[in-house]
């Protein structure tokens, strides 16, 4: 079957892989995609790692089943960093997974300390610490689960005094500790890195890896004659298993674009 049409799907526990979609959207604008926010059920970040894994496996086999998806883009740290291995096993399709860019900043970094802002499940899992051994030995990597955050933004607050504080209270040791790397662990905390950046100010660099994983994706695409041929602009759907009303209002909210939303049965 030729799937070169078919769309791609993006996976994350809700709304924040939205950071990762506005990147894809505009590298691939006649590629439909299908974003899957398991809104029903975030945060992930303190779920158990098995309860991930099973969820994550059954979420995408849905996006290739009934989605007809052709590619995955797994647009949440904490899955890549509990479920990456068994989703590879078990699923036949080019997967394309966000984790913490620990490699760019190593290349960055003057003060040779640097930090990863995640979730505690992303922080606690054995991809990060791979990461850590493999490019950052020399290197101070001080991980700072930020529990709490992902629901704040989640829930529509990205940018109000509340996240402000909070953020406050997580970035202040750091910049006490000359780390001059701050690494975006969390595909929610795109949206919130203006007010980091305020915070901490800008002789620190904040990463994160959209860009990298946008060109991952085209490199897959590219290598399985998957690219889409239409001459038009693709189309994009929200699927969520929760509530469409108030997935749409958090989207706009940090899109600044509507998208459509359907509810699914999964
Ligand atoms: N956006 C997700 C990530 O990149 C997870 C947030 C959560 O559900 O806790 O890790």
């Amino acid at each position: 079957m030729n799937q070169k049409n078919s769309p791609i799907g993006m996976i994350d526990s809700g709304l924040g892989g939205l950071s990762l979609f506005k990147h894809i959207r505009q590298a691939l604008p006649n590629e439909d995609i299908i974003y899957f926010a398991d809104s029903k059920y975030v945060p992930y970040g303190d779920k158990e790692s098995d309860w991930i894994v099973s969820r994550t496996t059954h979420l995408i086999a849905n996006l290739v089943n009934h989605g007809k998806c052709k590619a995955i883009v797994i647009a949440c740290n904490t899955m890549t960093a509990v479920a990456i291995e068994t989703i590879r096993a078990q699923m036949n399709v080019p997967l394309i997974a966000i984790e913490p860019a620990v490699k760019p900043a190593v290349t960055i970094t003057q003060s040779k300390h640097i930090a990863v802002l995640a979730t505690a499940t992303t922080v606690k899992g054995k991809n990060l610490k791979n990461l850590i051994e493999t490019y950052a030995q020399d290197i101070k990597v001080s991980l700072v689960p930020c529990i709490g955050l992902a629901e704040k933004i989640e829930n529509g607050k990205a940018h109000t005094a509340e996240v402000k504080d909070y953020l406050n209270n997580i970035l202040a040791p750091l910049v006490e500790q000359k780390v001059d790397t701050i690494i975006l662990g969390c595909t929610h905390y795109p949206f919130v890195s203006n007010t980091i950046q305020d915070i901490v100010g800008h002789d620190i660099q904040i990463i994160e890896p959209s860009e990298a994983v946008t060109a991952q994706l085209i490199r897959q695409l590219n290598q399985y004659h998957l690219s889409s041929e239409r001459p038009n602009e693709g189309s994009h759907i929200i699927w969520t298993s929760s509530d469409p009303l108030k997935v749409a209002d958090v989207t706009f909210s940090l899109l600044g674009t509507h998208l459509p939303v359907e509810t699914t049965g999964f």
